[in-house]
């Protein structure tokens, strides 16, 4: 178990009584590229998860140490100064560091080594995680505790320093997902509630293409975020009080057709309809009708390829896959796209061998080893017992 090894190694070379905090990473039901156009969605936070072994010190530094992948220790002064570092994740820690300083948020001393299972670059959050459990933890060493919903703004704050304008979706997923549910967000006036997700017979899988992203330095992600940006700005000189997409009708895009491009016309017509998708993925979960939820799926995941582009040809594989398998009723990439896993639901009498079909056809057609990982719906970040 990784947070055992992680709470061992921080009594051997720190203190004998660390406090141990779990932040989960997300899935994603649906509702993809949504949240900055204060759409709806609807994730769940999972087991795999960030641990930080955390303790207070008296030195007046922030300590941080990882021993996992490439080990590194990287200390932070009170005032966010700090030695060079090579880890990506020393950026996160980083711009945490300068926007709690600029916040005036009185910062104590702490040491803190953290390490986890969840996949890095495959859609399930990872920097989700390893920003909201670091904010978690400094400001409960620090003392001065704050809600789960400004921890959220700043992990986005945070993100958008290192170079991905995301929106709210994963943050709100990892702070505030309850075990066995899934969370739904309406990000407009950020109002949640939860839904249970269980469908009797069927089990929901996730399948990693292997393909790795790197949202914050590949910059297609902003790029479709400017696309819906210029669509809100047509639709505002004649309805000013239209923010963002979710205002935006089918309509107004035949109305500003003309004075933008059409594929940013195209992009914000997929927002508009994954809204749609998002109520109607509600409804069927809440009748339990596991077809139609592999439908929606299906939908969803031909729309994120051929509307608003940001799948992969391995992504596409995999789906296709699940298209000719009798025991998949459904299956789509998840997160902001251009690699990592898809969220599979599967009936429970032909998993194991749907899974097999599955991998062994995505090999043959791509000679890549995807893996599997079954689904567990888990608790938001919290000090873990
Ligand atoms: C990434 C972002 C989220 C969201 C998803 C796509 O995970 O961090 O804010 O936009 O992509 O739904």
């Amino acid at each position: 178990m990784i947070h055992k090894k992680i709470e061992s190694y921080f009594k051997e070379h720190y203190t004998d009584s660390p406090t141990l905090i779990k932040a989960p990473g997300r899935i994603n039901l649906i509702g993809e590229h949504t949240d900055y156009n204060e759409g709806l969605v609807l994730p769940a936070s999972i087991e795999k998860g960030i641990y930080f072994a955390i303790s207070g010190n008296d030195q007046h530094t922030i300590q941080i140490e990882t021993f996992l992948t490439q080990p590194e220790k990287i200390t932070f002064q009170l005032n966010g100064d700090h030695e060079k570092f090579e880890s990506f994740w020393g950026n996160y820690f980083q711009a945490i560091i300068e926007i709690l300083v600029a916040k005036e948020y009185p910062l104590k001393g702490m040491d803190c080594v953290f390490g986890g299972d969840i996949p890095i670059g495959s859609g399930l959050s990872s920097s989700a995680a390893l920003c909201c459990g670091f904010i978690y933890a400094i400001t409960k060493i620090s003392g001065k505790e704050i809600s789960r919903e400004d921890i959220a703004l700043i992990a986005q704050e945070a993100e958008h320093k290192i170079g991905l304008n995301c929106g709210l979706m994963d943050q709100y997923a990892v702070l505030f997902g309850k075990k066995g549910n899934a969370f739904f967000l309406d990000c407009k006036d950020l109002s949640h509630s939860y839904i249970p997700i269980n469908l009797e017979g069927y089990s929901w899988v996730l399948i990693n293409s292997n393909i790795k992203h790197n949202l914050a330095v590949d910059s297609e992600y902003n790029k479709r975020r400017v696309s819906c940006e210029n669509i809100v700005k047509q639709v505002q000189k004649y309805k000013p009080e239209v923010t963002s997409l979710r205002d935006v009708t089918l309509e107004d895009l035949v109305t500003v057709k003309s004075n933008v491009k059409e594929i940013d016309v195209q992009r914000a017509k997929y927002v508009i309809e994954e809204n749609d998708r998002v109520r109607k993925m509600m409804e069927v979960l809440t009748e339990g009708d596991a077809n139609a939820v592999g439908k929606v799926l299906k939908e969803g995941h031909w729309a994120m390829s051929t509307q608003y582009e940001i799948t992969t040809k391995e992504l596409d594989a995999l789906v296709q896959i699940g298209e000719s398998l009798d025991g998949v009723l459904g299956s789509r990439m998840m997160g902001g796209g251009f690699g990592g896993c898809t969220i599979n639901l599967i009936k429970t009498d032909k998993l194991e061998e749907s899974i097999k079909s599955i991998l062994t056809q995505y090999k043959e057609q791509t000679e890549i080893d995807a893996e599997y990982y079954h689904l567990a719906i888990d608790d938001g970040v919290k000090v873990f017992e």
